[in-house]
């Protein structure tokens, strides 16, 4: 069995981004139009930049796939920009005459990647940093997403994401297991109400006008987690450690809790440990009644819902420029502007419950792993066979 990894390549308006992802079973049904309802969520919110317009993103199976039915091998996609047509010239990855435009820039947006990424890589042309610095690749991450998203429904767990709060406005705390989800996905800013629904835009409205733009809180939510995905055994076998790295990765976040963990902090120790009770339907069985960890203790996953919260900041690119340099000359500008978000919390929350799915599916093939969908299932099955045997008089674990 191949260990599951996956990559992304392609630059924002090169000819298009490419995915491969690898270790996925045999035997998983999954198409081009499962993938583009997946993409498409990514493409809607409110605030958002022109680029929308024009992407109407499609991933194309160029390998791992046949009939819609996945062989085991590496999965390919392409994903073609729609706008490369206004681009050829710019981004031509083979040489180009130097009277044609290349749209180079020199004037570096504070809080982008311009800045170490020229000193970095000895770029004098910032296009060369922010191309590949862009969420644009985040479509590419969505699409390998898809096929991580299209397991685990195998394994009966969903992932969800919401904005809990919008630049400072926030939405009142509502059990995950409460939210109508449905709702959510109705809202172009990811409410889960229409009271915040309506404040999210009116914060959105204000910083339009204000020419500046706003950032948020995501909460991400994966139901329906066995027990015992991660480790507590070595430090990069933890879950929580593994979803902490791939939220901190998407563009902007800057901040990754578990649980209540920072409002934990506040709290007596009795009032934070969700305390194990037996299950009345079950003796055997045991549950938590409340959820403060987020569904991970000790690196595992414990059975409960698994509750993270993503802090993603206001986006640098802005109509009314910060004082900058040019990187060149050093001559004080003002940073560049380019089609941008006003408010990129809503589209986020795709990327972000993309991000934990890529995880939680590294965590399902690890522990339950094989090379077709069948034989998956059939570990899955007998581990959770052997949690119904557990502690039953004479039903022993081997
Ligand atoms: C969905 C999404 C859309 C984004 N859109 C923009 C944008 O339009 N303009 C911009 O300057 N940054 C945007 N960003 C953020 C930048 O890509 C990011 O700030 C930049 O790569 C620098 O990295 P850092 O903020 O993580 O340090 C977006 C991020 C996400 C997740």
């Amino acid at each position: 069995m191949t260990e599951f990894r996956w990559t992304t390549a392609g630059e924002s308006h090169g000819p298009g981004l490419t995915v491969i992802v690898e270790g996925i079973p045999s035997g998983l049904n999954i198409d081009e139009d499962y993938i583009e309802r997946q993409m498409a969520r990514r493409q809607k919110g409110y605030g958002s930049g022109g680029r929308m317009k024009i992407e109407k993103d499609r991933a194309e199976l160029r390998g791992g796939v046949r009939h819609g039915v996945t062989l085991g091998s590496p999965i390919a996609m392409w994903i073609e920009n729609r706008d490369f047509a206004n681009w050829t010239d710019a981004m031509s990855p083979n040489p180009v005459s130097d009277d044609l435009d290349k749209k180079s820039h020199t004037r570096i947006v504070p809080g982008h990647a311009d800045f170490p990424g020229a000193l970095k890589y000895l770029h004098h042309d910032v296009r060369n940093v922010l191309e590949r610095a862009s969420a644009r690749e985040t479509a590419a991450r969505v699409a390998a997403a898809s096929v991580a998203r299209r397991l685990l429904e195998e394994f009966g767990i969903t992932i969800h994401a919401r904005a809990i709060s919008t630049g400072a406005e926030k939405s009142p705390d509502i059990n995950p297991a409460d939210v109508n989800w449905d709702d959510v996905e109705a809202s172009e800013v990811r409410a889960a109400d229409s009271d915040s629904d309506a404040r999210f835009k009116a914060a959105i409205d204000a910083s339009k006008a204000d020419r500046t733009t706003i950032g948020g809180v995501m909460e991400v939510v994966a139901f329906g987690a066995p027990v015992g995905l991660g480790s507590h055994v070595g430090w990069d076998r933890k879950l929580d450690a593994r979803i902490a790295q791939a939220m901190m990765s998407i563009n902007a976040v800057k901040g990754v809790e578990i649980g209540s963990g920072f409002a934990n902090t506040a709290r007596p120790g009795r009032e934070v440990q969700d305390v194990i009770v037996p299950d009345p339907s079950d003796p055997r069985r045991f549950r938590q009644e409340s959820n403060h960890a987020g569904g991970i203790e000790g690196g595992m996953s414990n059975g409960n819902p698994i509750v993270t919260h993503v802090a993603i900041k206001p986006i640098a690119t802005m109509t009314r420029p910060l004082p900058s340099v040019d990187i060149n000359t050093g001559e004080v500008i003002e940073a560049a502007y380019n089609r941008s978000d006003i408010c990129q919390v809503a589209r986020a929350c795709p990327v972000a419950e993309g991000m934990l799915a890529l995880v939680l599916a590294h965590a399902v093939l690890e522990k339950f792993g094989g090379d077709s969908l069948a034989e998956m299932k059939r570990n899955y099955d007998g581990y959770i066979q052997s949690h119904q045997e557990f502690g039953r008089p004479g039903g022993q674990v081997s």
